[in-house]
């Protein structure tokens, strides 16, 4: 037991798309001591092409812990309080590096990033009898052929970034990894490591056996100098931190984020479900020890591992695009300065104009997976007002949801009776309330949002005895009822699936 102010505590890595931060949880609860967070630069080379460095990367992680560190002994605790880390992280996103220097060989190629399109296109040749299915490699690996996973991206670096090829020639070691193995391998003494819900976003893991396939690896033609990290549970001990206040400290959870939302939600049984809206928006459902296969195009993945226990897996609706439509009308079209300005503009109308606008940047995700959709803004008039598009990007997230949570119903024979919901974007009520009504389901948010943090903290929590994992994470929440009629649902959802429609296979 400690005898600190705070008691035990765990820390909790979050290395999400847009930010990095480390959040400092009370051990068995959901409260948080303390936290820092800051961004990390992302670079756009090209059109569809997205990247961020991998050595910010691990300094904006390094001085958010020391950071959060000082405010945790500001407020009278100590680092010595803090028992393990947890590391939830953006998944898919894509690392290669020297062991020997510990220099990436590229900047880390980002999930949403598209410039794989005509890697897909070349794979999908390489499907046998010429049938180009995209689902080909799904009974193995659960995933279809997109841009969306790592062995597309490293198979693109294989083939087009120089310094990798120079390597492979030259029978180097190259590293490979996810964030949250480029963050292990930095923190620890160059643990090479990561957890099978990572690893089961990669397209090389087999569901089943949940090791490195060699099918999958022949595939992608790996070749034999890749060198891929050991697959382990999502609680257990990877390593100590070698350096910095934490230094000594077991890193003892890692999760995917929307699996860390998952587990953090208390989703860990059969046919519980969770939807996180961040920059993009994840639905999982909870099939338990069965692994089922999707007809509807959703993903079959890795929820979680309890060191050696059976792994529990899930069915994952994707969506690429939810916030980010948000921060493009910001940035791009520099239609608000500000975020705080989405409530007022809001307001401003008093329905969407009929406006609607699919934000497809990077292609469709789930159930589409169209790498050739392009965005789309239809329904505008001369009354058009900067209101109308801002309630059409919000909007569009909710009908986003609604075809995965049909897709999702169809698979899974018992319907969903309500939604949990979590991440950033929920702080926004409207878009909670129109959640609610364009799915004609109760939507419930907990008090406590930081779920994805608070799943990792669990996870790693309980490798170090400190979180009994049956314990419902007890949290108030506020519930979102539908307030518009069925027939009005019908005719939104109608013109979404026409705009839909204008957007598949636009860039053919
Ligand atoms: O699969 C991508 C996902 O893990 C990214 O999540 O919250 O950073 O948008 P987020």
């Amino acid at each position: 037991m400690s005898s600190s102010k705070f008691g035990n505590l765990i820390g909790a890595i979050d290395e999400g798309t847009s930010s990095a931060r480390f959040i400092i949880f009370k051990a068995e609860t959901t409260e948080i001591v303390t936290s820092h967070q800051k961004s990390v630069t992302n670079i756009f080379p090209r059109e569809g092409w997205y990247e961020q460095d991998p050595l910010e990367i691990i300094s904006v992680v390094k001085e958010c812990i020391e950071k959060a560190v000082e405010k945790l002994i500001a407020l009278g605790g100590s680092a010595s309080d803090i028992k393990a880390v947890g590391i939830t992280n953006q998944r898919e996103s894509t690392v290669v590096w020297d062991p020997e220097t510990g220099e990436p060989f590229y900047n880390c190629i980002i999930w949403s990033d598209i410039r794989t399109t005509s890697t897909v296109d070349q794979l999908l040749e390489k499907v046998p009898n010429k049938t180009r299915n995209k689902n080909y490699l799904k009974p193995l690996c659960g995933l279809p052929l997109s841009t969306y996973f790592s062995a597309v991206k490293l198979k693109w670096l294989l083939d087009n970034a120089q310094s990798v090829q120079a390597a492979v020639r030259n029978e180097k070691q190259v590293m490979f990894g996810t964030i949250d193995t480029w963050l292990i391998w930095n923190l620890t003494d160059r643990m090479h490591v990561t957890d099978v819900t990572n690893a089961s976003r990669t397209m090389l893991m087999n569901l089943e056996t949940l090791e490195w396939d060699p099918i999958l690896k022949k595939f992608f033609d790996i070749p034999d100098c890749i060198e891929l990290p050991t697959i382990k549970s999502s609680s257990e001990i990877y390593g100590n931190i070698v350096d910095g206040s934490l230094k000594g400290i077991p890193i003892a959870g890692c999760l995917g984020d929307q699996q860390a939302a998952l587990v953090g939600q208390g989703c860990m049984q059969i046919g519980e479900a969770k939807c996180t809206y961040g920059t993009g928006c994840f639905l999982l459902y909870c099939t338990g020890n069965h692994n089922v296969d999707s007809e509807h195009g959703l993903l079959t993945t890795v929820a979680y591992q309890l060191g050696d226990r059976h792994p529990v897996y899930a069915l994952e609706g994707s969506v690429a695009v939810a916030g980010a439509a948000l921060t493009w009308l910001k940035d791009n079209i520099e239609l608000m300065h500000d975020f705080d300005e989405i409530d007022g503009l809001v307001k401003s109308v008093k329905d969407n104009g009929d406006v609607y606008f699919v934000p497809a940047f990077s292609g469709l995700f789930a159930p589409h997976w169209d790498a050739e959709a392009r965005g789309i803004i239809c329904g505008i008039t001369e009354e058009t007002q900067r209101g109308h598009i801002v309630r059409a990007a919000l909007e569009s997230v909710c009908f986003q949801v609604k075809d995965i949570l049909d897709a999702m119903n169809l698979e899974c024979g018992t319907p969903l009776s309500k939604l949990k919901v979590d991440g950033g974007m929920t702080n926004n009520n409207f878009l909670m309330q129109t959640q609610t009504d364009i799915i004609g389901l109760e939507v419930i948010k907990p008090a406590m949002i930081e779920t994805t943090s608070l799943g990792a903290a669990m996870v790693a929590g309980a490798a170090v005895g400190l979180w009994n994992m049956d314990l419902k994470v007890e949290s108030n929440s506020r519930n979102f009822k539908p307030k518009i009629s069925d027939y009005e649902r019908e005719n939104c959802f109608t013109k979404w699936k026409m705009a839909i429609e204008r957007s598949l296979g636009w860039d053919q």
